[in-house]
């Protein structure tokens, strides 16, 4: 096997709207390796969110090919292998915040959830909140709690999409420290896209999209 853990080759992605053509990943080409600590930067409308939701296989090319060498088949990536953080909104309005965290592991069979979510929670600083329901924390709370659930499973590829978007400075440091330093220890993969520079200098891989065009690269 390959230790490409997603690979793409020459992917185009395009949106038809009206009259309208947008281009969100012209060509792209890029392999993501295993236990690889990847940036990706780029303008709003560059194409990030695209290139992150093509390699958790919720999307798919118009043109090339997405595929994932290092893990196998493709029905069985989510939540095992892969797992994606949005960047809108997307905790689960019935359930308390660490019943959310616990998706991944229920889909999973795990027995003794509680564990393994309170720990994730607690890595985000929001334990204190496993209580409550997603109407009743704040949008950045949202943010760390989505967070936790993608992480708790210990999937081999965690892809996050502007994980620290509605976080303060200081927050948003301490998340991505905790995340990094999480990944580390389960052995995961990391695919974060940041607007943010300070949060992009703590990856050794940094790539960067500019109207859909990626450019790779290793500080
Ligand atoms: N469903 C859609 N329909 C039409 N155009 C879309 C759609 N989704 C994305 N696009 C276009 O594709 C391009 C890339 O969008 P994408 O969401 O990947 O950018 P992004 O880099 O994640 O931006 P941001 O930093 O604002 O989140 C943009 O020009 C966007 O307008
Ligand atoms: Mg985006």
């Amino acid at each position: 096997m390959s230790d490409a853990l997603v690979q793409f080759n020459d992917v185009t992605r395009h949106y038809i709207v009206g009259n309208d053509v947008a281009f969100a990943l012209k060509e792209v080409s890029c392999s993501v390796t295993e236990r690889q600590h990847v940036a990706v930067m780029g303008a709003s409308g560059s194409g990030k969110s695209t290139l992150l939701a093509l390699m958790a296989d919720l999307d798919v090319p118009d043109f090339g090919t997405v595929i994932w060498p290092g893990i196998g088949e493709k029905t069985s990536l989510r939540p095992k292998h892969v797992s994606v953080s949005f960047q809108a909104p997307s905790l689960l309005p019935s359930l308390t915040i660490q019943q959310n965290v616990e998706v991944p592991l229920l889909v999973l069979g795990e027995d003794r959830v509680g564990n393994s979510s309170l720990r994730a929670l607690d890595r985000l600083g929001i334990a204190h909140l496993r209580d409550r329901y997603p109407e009743q924390i704040s949008g950045g709370q949202a943010q760390r709690a989505a967070l936790a659930r993608a992480m708790v499973a210990k999937p081999t590829l965690l892809l996050a999409d502007e994980p620290t978007g509605q976080l303060d400075q200081e927050t948003g440091q301490g998340v991505i420290k905790n995340l990094i330093e999480w990944a580390a220890e389960a052995g995961s993969t990391l695919v974060v896209a940041t607007h943010d520079p300070q949060v992009a200098s703590k990856f050794p891989n940094q790539w960067r999209m500019s109207f859909g065009d990626l450019k790779t690269g290793v500080l």
